[in-house]
């Protein structure tokens, strides 16, 4: 694991930018693997600024996002096909019809998840895939139990990341329980992965992740044994590191 530590969030968003942008100026139709939540805000925030300014040319990528909440359609402000469109898609070159968000909304689950992984085979596989990750060491909405899923699937999710993601909705009864998220073995397929973290509240689960032992009740510690990971995260969510 290659751990870069930066200043401060603005720092960490920053550079979290050039290293996706990197991918994407050596592989123009790079596949990209995409997150939501607060973590990556600013890091678009920069692919946004990069793209007006002619340093980065989505127009031949395609990305897939690793998760969405079942029951939620793309246009609730809720939805993580929402916040894609908001906090990215609609403010770069890149063409919607080859962004892929789950669709919550879907009737048969199962085939819109084994669709899913199929797309992302056809597509010849994730170049990079953006990861942040949960209190809990979730990733994805792979949450911690005793065995994990290999594939996309629905999950239900945790009481700690209910709690955690309430605050983006008007109250917790409104969070969605259930989820559909890539799988472990999505994400571990994928060639170059991208984690990125911010905060004092992260420190503890960044130093398990980097230094704990790997168990399945830590999902983000199977991490450890793929072959090129970059951990991008500031001072405080570095801060329980021991070297
Ligand atoms: P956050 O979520 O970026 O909002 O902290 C990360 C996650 O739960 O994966």
């Amino acid at each position: 694991m290659r751990i870069i530590i930066e200043k401060d969030y603005e720092a960490m968003s920053k550079k979290s930018a050039e290293i996706l942008a990197e991918v994407v100026n050596e592989k123009p139709e790079a596949v990209l693997g995409l997150a939501t939540g607060g973590t990556p805000v600013s890091m678009y925030r920069n692919l946004i600024d990069m793209n007006k300014e002619g340093k980065i040319d989505f127009s031949k990528v395609t990305s897939v996002n690793l998760d969405e909440y079942k029951g939620l359609s793309g246009d609730h402000d809720q939805s993580y096909r929402y916040f894609m469109n908001n906090n990215l898609f609609n403010h770069i070159n890149i063409d919607k019809k080859n962004t892929y968000v789950p669709n919550g909304l879907a009737e048969d689950i199962e085939k819109e998840c084994s669709e899913y992984d199929k797309r992302i085979e056809n597509l010849g596989g994730i170049d990079l895939q953006l990861l942040g990750i949960g209190n809990n060491g979730h990733i994805g909405f792979n949450e911690p139990d005793d065995f994990l899923h290999m594939s996309t699937h629905l999950t239900g999710l945790t009481e700690g990341t209910i709690e955690a993601n309430a605050r983006f909705f008007d109250k917790k009864e409104d969070v969605p329980t259930e989820a559909i998220t890539m799988g472990l073995g999505g994400i571990m397929k994928a060639k170059k992965i991208l984690l990125i973290a911010s905060g004092e509240n992260k420190a503890e689960i960044i130093s398990k992740l980097v230094e704990g032992k790997i168990t399945t009740q830590v999902p983000a510690t199977l991490l450890q044994v793929h072959p090129n990971v970059t951990i991008v995260v500031d001072e405080a969510a570095a801060s329980l590191l021991k070297k």
